[in-house]
């Protein structure tokens, strides 16, 4: 049995139906040698009600395994760390687009970046994707190509990685925090403001949670609950905070918390996510809420109700999450790149098939970039493969920034504006006149995107990619 060809197992793996006797009699081999088949996901144009008025036309949206269902709401992926995941990425739209997969540390190849490691796939045409996920958490894909466009009319999903070992909860549920900037006809309006570009960004005019506002979640009396929230909108940052219940932070953009505290508030900006183990209150009919409370007045998010008889279950019971890769920068050999987050008046937005906004309000070391396009700037620095790096990322701008890194995770080692700890991440929100240091180990090669993820940020000027060989 162990000398087994590869071929020789896919063809009998084939024989059997992919998943079907090959995998019952060889399952440890196959799930380490056959390919996974496939899964579809279509980038669609769908009709959606999302101010919970009319229904709102041109609404973008993946759908995953050929489903058609009428539930507008963004499909969660799901997939196992470690075991190889395979999709085909069909585009229905009107317009190119690409899939990047945020938070996954994966190959170069995979990334999803239209000119950088990817063409960028026509209507009509198809792309495969085809990796394993190395980290177990909450992660999210979206696209990379006209991007306010697509995300601003709902192209996101959130993506679970999951882990066996993971403890057991008593349910889970996955919130994808989004605007829409729709008008009164409930239909869209104008993506962005350029006078608001060049400030926070422009807000949308609906709040969603699962694109619906102030939805209501069932969940069991007494359980502990997993919630998985992602502020996926391209703007708003959120101060989060509940309402009527305990809970903890377990993991923060996809990765444990290296300590476990309670919920006070938890900011949460455009790329992060953060889960939170809820200890649902005993009694049943109760109403939790999930508030918003930037800039001051609370804004209910969305809404957990308690049922059924409590399960007496206590927060302090709850085992460890499964642990993902440290970061092991060597940081007394670690080499310093300084990274300045300005704005700027010098316009180098270049016209281009994934998009331009058509300003340069922003750069990274005084660089804008000029947009998606073959020929893009120099990297912004080249590293060298295996060594570690601190990047001293400096915000000179009167605006917070949520700064995201492709490929590679970091730690923050040190901030002249709060306390930091040894947490893991791939985005990080550098408030004004923060200067923060980034550690990271260039583990992975390839041309890693480094941008705002205020997409109007990222759009005009606030993007630069690091080559890693
Ligand atoms: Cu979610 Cu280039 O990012
Ligand atoms: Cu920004």
């Amino acid at each position: 049995m162990l000398n087994l060809s590869r071929r020789t197992l896919l063809k009998s793996a084939v024989v059997a139906g992919a998943y079907g006797a090959g995998v019952a009699i060889l399952p440890r081999l196959s799930q380490a040698l056959a390919a996974p088949t496939p899964l579809d996901i279509e980038a669609r144009i769908i009709e959606a009600t999302l101010d919970g008025k009319a229904a709102t036309k041109k609404v973008m949206s993946y759908g995953l395994g050929g489903s058609v269902s009428a539930d507008p709401s963004p499909p969660v992926l799901r997939m196992q760390r470690g075991k190889p995941f395979a999709a085909t990425l069909t585009n229905k739209l009107d317009e190119p687009t690409t899939i990047h997969w945020h938070g996954l540390r994966i190959p170069n190849a995979q990334d999803g970046v239209p000119f950088v490691t990817q063409p960028y796939v026509y209507p009509g045409d198809r792309f495969d994707y085809a990796f394993a996920p190395p980290d177990a958490g909450t992660f999210w894909y979206h696209p990379h190509c006209n991007t306010l466009t697509q995300m601003g009319r709902g192209l996101t999903g959130m993506l679970v990685v999951e882990d066996d070992r993971d403890p057991d909860f008593d349910g889970e549920v996955a919130i994808n925090l989004r605007d829409f900037r729709l008008g009164s006809d409930s239909q869209f309006i104008a993506q962005f403001k350029p006078r608001d570009a060049a400030k926070t960004g422009t807000f949308g005019t609906v709040r969603t949670a699962n694109w619906q506002p102030e939805p209501v979640y069932d969940v069991p009396a007494g359980g502990l609950v997993r919630l998985r929230i992602l502020a996926s909108d391209v703007t708003r940052i959120y101060n989060l905070r509940l309402n009527g219940a305990e809970a903890m932070i377990i993991a923060l953009d996809g990765h444990p918390v290296p300590e476990r505290t309670t919920l006070d508030m938890a900011v949460v900006s455009p790329g992060q996510r953060i889960d939170l183990a809820l200890r649902v209150p005993d009694s049943e009919g109760v109403t939790v809420s999930l508030e918003d409370i930037r800039p001051s007045t609370p804004k209910v998010v969305a809404q957990f109700r308690t049922v059924g008889t409590s399960l007496k279950r206590n927060l302090g019971d709850l085992g460890p999450l499964s642990e993902n890769a440290g970061v092991d920068a060597d940081l007394t050999n670690a080499t310093p790149i300084p990274l300045v987050l300005s704005a700027t008046a010098e316009n180098a937005a270049r016209d281009s098939i994934c998009g331009t906004l058509g300003f340069s309000f922003w750069a990274i070391n005084k660089v804008p970039y000029p947009g998606d396009s073959p020929d893009p700037t120099a990297p912004i620095a080249e590293l060298k493969l295996g060594q570690s790096y601190i990047l001293n990322v400096e915000n000179v701008t009167p605006h917070a920034h949520p700064i995201h890194l492709h490929g590679m995770n970091f730690k923050a080692i040190s901030s002249n504006k709060h306390d930091v700890t040894s947490q893991v991440s791939d985005t990080y929100l550098i408030l004004p006149d923060e200067k923060v240091q980034l550690a990271l180990v260039a583990d992975n090669p390839g041309d890693w995107v480094f941008h705002c993820h205020i997409i109007e940020h990222q759009k005009t000027g606030m993007t630069g990619y690091f080559r890693v060989t």
